[in-house]
């Protein structure tokens, strides 16, 4: 059959349109697979013999494929079908031109409900001491080809009739609420209703033994939270935050849920956070479930975050979609930025703006790469999309959106918004038609200031200097690596001089400019760090700064902004590590969570780096970070205190595990102590929730080969509790353990039928002394870890985690080289990041070696008081 020219195809073409799927699936949980059948009313747009579209791991019966136009009642028989398998489409061929006008094309197919989290998957879990499975789907980004043959693209919008047929003790779950049930026997068949128009990523199919609790909201939507059976109190939490959020979305987009009822699901096994399909959003345990005996604060918070960004989807992603992958960050992007909007809004106290500078430093971590991307790439093939679920998209594209925000006004972005998605509901659209909506609500040049940000990959680094009591500032683009690039961004700038309420704004439009100077203690660029760039300032400007610091004049954010850059300006060798250390110091008496938590993460990544370029200074710098977290973490001392906030409890939990990880004695002994009484009694108060993994962390530093009694019982904690959260908790702490041998015991159990596929990643977080170990067993097992992980997205997380630590030149070489042979298409870029990784590190190392008064100053700040 000649479909040759449908081969290598990104884009399905055009001729048909699908309309109208109906759908009927019957899962064997037992035997792990699936039949089912489709009928797709399509509109032949223009007359062709051949049908195309999309499926993969599929056997389909071809004898099963009709085509019968409305026109006529004479069915056509596909006469050739062909798979063309690395492009996971399907050709169908027709004895003639299909008559243009709807049909109805009906195919009859079977599939694996296979484990790999993607397409229509089986999860296991445990009822009665008995495993059963359950049966799951998993579309965005593409695999709902995998599930039904269909036209899967996000602009190939339908209507979706389900049906299903299932064993009668279990409960089937779908986007739409069930319109009739009919039982026969054993079996039932479940009838859902018709959806409104979606793209096909977000079909969705539970089925399995659940309990269910059940809310409202003022406009009448059903809101349900499913967990297994017996833990529908741990729902309880997550179902409040969904009935307020769709309610506070409602006012916010001007448009209400669209759907009669909104069901969210804990799934077992789940290889992504949460996944937003319409009107049913699957989760994670550990991002739906919250237990008041075990969760910690970190949980809650996690929780909220998920909820509110998976149902700004219902709006953004769901009613309006994005056009093409190209556009992702769209969706992603904006879920990310109004999950913070609807979080601050329901917990004010948990200052959901200041933490949200941990999105943005994240995204311009990730964006000082050599090997970043722009927020809109280019997608052609499938294998590509994959990989773009990455900070770009969801980090820089939240924070660039929060740039806008805040450069056109809150009130103006959010009528423009509302306007958006009343224009585009239930169809797709590309960035620049935000822009353009945008534009017409601001009259600003939205279009021009936001392609800077978005078709260019990178951001820049503002120098400010005065020169002639002028302030000159001058962009550049910024790279940790030091490589001499190109790029000019339209920059939002916004200034204080000495106060905040001296504040100047520009619009940085060329590669610099002067402003008249004002005397004044202190000058702070990027106000509130709003802004996606990093600042340099002068040697006299960052004096200037750091005492403001010293002296409590700065707000959180700005705090946080000056470490944060100045951070990035080391690594990048533009500034010593030793200054670096001494504005650290100026944080001694800092209280705020956010800047507290940069400061402890900053404190790691120099740790390891001057361990690895000048060793001899390590027990000063260790003592320097253990008397600045000391600080805060005596006065919050280790047991909730009454009517202390959600930040405390946070702060408390890290600091400690900070403590635990510098080995510090008392800490340490406390944490062991305290483990103990947890042992004894897993409902002991002296081991609350916030405290458990610094317990875990402190100790795994005193297991070795020879004395292995701690770990054996953390391993017994993990074995005994039925908690997703407690059980990542362990596995995050296991690594820290500084004896390489544990290490090597702690990765092989990860890989053991103990540990849940989608687990193993938080197992990765390896101590300094295990690095190397962790390497050689990367290797050791890379054939199989390929194999296993290999088609979802987890597979480049292994490779970051163990390999981007590293910090020299021949290290890089070694891991280049041994992936020269391995290499595929969906760990090429995380890859090429982990080498820039090193190289940067290997860099910073010997920018290091060459100070010549580290060691005083260390010296002098590990023992000022
Ligand atoms: N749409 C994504 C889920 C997804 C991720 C599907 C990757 C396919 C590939 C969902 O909305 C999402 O972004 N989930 C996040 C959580 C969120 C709070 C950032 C996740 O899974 O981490
Ligand atoms: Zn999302």
């Amino acid at each position: 059959m000649a479909y040759e020219e449908f081969k290598g195809q990104s884009r399905l073409p055009k001729f048909a349109v699908p309309k109208r799927y109906d759908i009927r699936l019957a899962p064997d949980l037992v035997g792990c697979k699936f039949s089912g059948a489709v009928s797709i009313e399509v509109d032949i747009v223009s007359p062709a013999k051949y049908i195309v579209l999309n499926a993969a791991e599929l056997s389909i019966d071809s004898n099963s494929i009709v085509f019968r136009p409305r026109s006529n009642s004479r069915e056509l028989r596909a006469v050739g079908v062909g798979m063309i398998e690395e492009d996971e489409i399907l050709v169908m061929e027709f004895p003639n031109e299909l008559p243009s006008g709807i049909g109805v094309l009906s195919i009859a197919f079977e599939g694996i409900l296979n484990d790999k989290m993607k397409g229509f998957y089986r999860s296991v879990y445990e009822i009665n001491g008995e495993q059963k499975n359950m049966a799951v789907t998993q579309f965005e980004p593409a695999d709902a080809r995998r599930c039904f043959p269909c036209w899967d693209e996000p602009a190939a919008k339908a209507t979706f009739k389900i049906t299903l047929d299932l064993p009668s003790e279990l409960i089937a779950l779908s986007n739409m609420p069930v319109v009739e049930e009919k039982l026969r026997g054993s079996l039932k068949t479940v009838y859902f209703e018709e959806s409104p128009i979606m793209s096909t990523y977000l079909v969705a199919v539970v089925v399995g033994l659940f309990d269910y609790v059940e809310s409202h909201t003022s406009d009448g939507v059903k809101v349900r939270v499913y967990s297994q059976v017996g833990k529908t109190n741990q729902g309880k939490f997550a179902l409040d935050v969904a009935v307020r959020t769709l309610e506070l979305y409602r006012k916010y987009f001007s448009v209400p849920y669209s759907l009669p009822k909104l069901d969210m699901v804990a799934i077992p096994d789940f290889a992504a956070g949460a996944m937003e399909n319409y009107g049913l959003v699957t989760y994670r345990e550990t991002a739906l479930l919250y237990d008041e005996q075990n969760s910690a604060a970190a949980n809650k918070q996690r929780v909220a975050i998920v909820v509110a960004h998976e149902l700004a989807h219902q709006w953004f992603g769901n009613l309006v979609t994005m056009e093409w992958w190209t556009h992702l960050w769209l969706n992603e992007g904006f879920a990310t930025w109004v999950s913070y909007l609807a979080t601050d809004s329901l917990f004010p106290e948990w200052k959901i703006w200041t933490q949200f500078l941990d999105q943005t430093t994240e995204g311009l971590r990730l964006d000082q790469l050599a090997e970043s991307h722009p927020i809109e790439v280019e997608v052609n093939h499938v294998t590509e999309i994959d990989e773009i679920f990455d900070a770009i998209s969801y980090k820089k594209g939240a924070s660039v959106i929060r740039m806008l925000q805040s450069y056109l006004g809150a009130e103006c972005f959010q009528r423009a918004l509302a306007s958006y998605i009343k224009k585009y509901s239930c169809s797709n659209a590309k960035t620049e038609d935000l822009w353009a909506v945008l534009e017409e609500e601001s009259g600003e040049p939205v279009k021009k200031l936001m392609d800077s940000w978005t078709k260019q990959k990178g951001y820049p680094v503002l120098s400010v200097k005065v020169i002639d009591q002028k302030l000159e500032f001058e962009q550049s683009p910024f790279l940790s690596s030091g490589f001499p690039t190109d790029g000019q961004w339209v920059v939002p700038i916004t200034l204080c001089f000495g106060s905040y309420d001296a504040r100047q704004n520009l619009l940085l439009q060329t590669k610099s400019e002067t402003r008249d100077m004002k005397e004044c203690a202190w000058i702070k660029l990027n106000v509130d760090q709003t802004g996606f760039y990093r600042v340099k300032y002068d040697e006299n400007l960052a004096a200037k700064l750091r005492r403001a610091i010293e002296s409590n004049m700065l707000f959180a954010t700005d705090r946080f902004g000056v470490l944060d850059d100045s951070y990035a300006l080391c690594m990048a060798a533009q500034q010593s590590t030793t200054s670096l250390l001494s504005l650290m110091g100026a944080f001694r008496e800092e209280h705020e969570y956010t800047v507290l938590s940069n400061l402890i993460n900053i404190s790691y990544k120099v740790r390891r780096i001057v361990a690895d370029a000048a060793p001899e200074v390590i027990d000063n710098v260790n003592q320097f970070f253990i008397s600045l977290f000391q600080y805060h973490a005596g006065k919050l001392g280790w047991e909730p205190k009454p009517g202390e906030g959600h930040l405390d409890a946070m702060l408390r939990g890290e600091l400690l595990t900070a403590l635990a990880g510098l080995g510090h004695e008392s800490t340490l002994n406390e944490a062991t102590k305290r483990f103990d009484a947890f042992l004894s009694d897993r409902n002991s108060p002296l081991l609350p929730p916030d405290i458990r993994k610094a317990s875990y962390v402190a100790v795994m530093q005193k297991v070795s080969k020879s004395n292995r009694s701690g770990y054996d019982a953390l391993l017994r904690v993990y074995r005994e509790t039925d908690l997703s959260q407690e059980r990542t908790r362990i596995l995050g702490s296991l690594a820290s353990c500084p004896d390489p041998d544990i290490v090597l015991e702690v990765l092989n159990f990860l890989l053991s039928s103990e540990v849940r596929n989608q687990d193993v990643i938080f197992g990765l977080a390896v101590s300094s002394e295990g690095r190397e170990t962790a390497w050689n067993w990367l290797k050791d097992n890379w054939a199989h870890i390929s194999k296993v992980w290999g088609s979802g997205n987890l597979l480049p997380r292994f490779i970051s985690a163990i390999v981007s630590p590293f910090s020299s030149f021949e290290k890089a070489k070694e891991v280049e080289e041994f992936f020269v042979s391995r290499t595929k298409p969906s760990i090429v870029r995380t890859l090429k990041q982990s080498l820039e990784r090193i190289h940067i590190n290997a860099r910073w190392v010997l920018a290091v070696q060459k100070e010549e008064h580290l060691a005083q100053v260390v010296q002098e700040l590990a023992y000022m008081k």
